[in-house]
């Protein structure tokens, strides 16, 4: 296939691109084209802050995967995160249509459903709780309304971690190895089931071959919680993490509740299961933690 893959420098998309140009044609669509790049994909330089330049994209394309979106909007201006994950997502609908896709993949995220003491099914309504999930949730609106045949898959993710995400795992590892304070809920919440890199990454892969439309849940097979990983990773400094309880008004929105997919579609439709525990994917945290610290 002939594949354009958006956000190809980000954690999720740089690995997409490593996995599927082995054996694809990748358009790998970045920002800025990486000095030394990482797999043999031709890369194309689009700030999606600006209308999307379709003079330098193919014009006969086979699937896209859009991973690109402005996760981190603080000290940006709002309309920003519209443009890029919003407006953007739209031209690129539009360029798949022109360009005879037979499929796009849409990277969404479980937090367009807010957070709730039950796990999350993709016939839950939308309940965005900051701007970020808004913009993700109205990228969805434009994929399920865009004009076009091609197949369609909507995956949100559930906290995807490894080195180099964007969300807050390596941090709590970080301060778990560290001795340094880390807050957590008297009630447990939230709840959640992470699901490592290398796992997502395959999940998408599986959602390249779908035939149909969907939307999918994407998330690991463990319920754990903020306190259960902090723990996991205070053991390979072989002591105990150290939490401190607070009040739930003191902490996120999104955590003053659950967090956790119900995986039941992304089994069913993707035939996919993770294959790396909780505590393999901790430990490779540990050990990049402790490697930046030996440096
Ligand atoms: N990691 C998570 O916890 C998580 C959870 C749920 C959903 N997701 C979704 O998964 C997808 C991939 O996220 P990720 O984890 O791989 O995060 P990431 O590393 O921040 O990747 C996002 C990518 O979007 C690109 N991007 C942002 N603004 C852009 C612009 N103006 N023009 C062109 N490219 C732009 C970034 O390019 P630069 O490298 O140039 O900044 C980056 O490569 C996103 O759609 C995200 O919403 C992620």
């Amino acid at each position: 296939m002939r594949i354009l893959i958006t956000g190809a420098g980000g954690f999720l998309g740089g690995r997409l691109v490593q996995r599927l140009a082995p054996t694809h044609e990748v358009i790998a669509l970045v920002r800025r084209a990486p000095a030394s790049p990482r797999a043999a994909a031709r890369y194309v330089e689009q700030d999606l802050g600006r209308p999307l330049d379709r003079a330098q994209l193919p014009a006969q394309l086979d699937a896209i995967i859009h991973q690109a979106a402005l996760i981190d909007g603080a000290g940006q201006a709002d309309e920003l995160l519209f443009r890029v994950n919003v407006i953007a997502t739209w031209e690129l609908l539009r360029y798949a249509e022109a360009a005879g896709c037979a499929r796009f993949v849409h990277a969404s995220t479980g937090g367009v459903y807010g957070c709730r003491n039950r796990p999350f099914v993709e016939s839950d309504p939308f309940n965005p709780m900051d701007l970020y999930s808004l913009t993700k949730a109205q990228a969805e609106l434009a994929v399920q309304a865009a004009p076009g045949d091609f197949h369609r898959v909507v995956l949100r993710y559930f906290f995807p971690y490894g080195v180099g995400t964007p969300n807050p795992i390596p941090q709590w590892v970080r301060r778990a190895l560290s001795d340094d304070p880390l807050p957590v809920s008297r009630r447990g919440v939230p709840r959640m089931n992470p699901l490592h890199v290398d796992d997502a990454v395959e999940a998408t892969v599986a959602a390249l071959q779908l035939n149909q439309r969907a939307v999918v849940n994407i998330a690991g097979d463990e319920v754990t919680t903020i306190a259960a990983l902090a723990q996991l990773a205070a053991a390979h400094a072989g002591r105990q993490a150290n939490l401190v309880t607070v009040a739930d008004d003191t902490l996120l929105p999104y955590y003053r509740a659950d967090l956790v997919a119900d995986t039941t579609r992304m089994r069913q439709l993707l035939r996919f299961s993770p294959s790396i525990s909780l505590a393999e994917g901790i430990a490779e945290l540990a050990r990049d933690a402790n490697q930046a610290d030996a440096h």
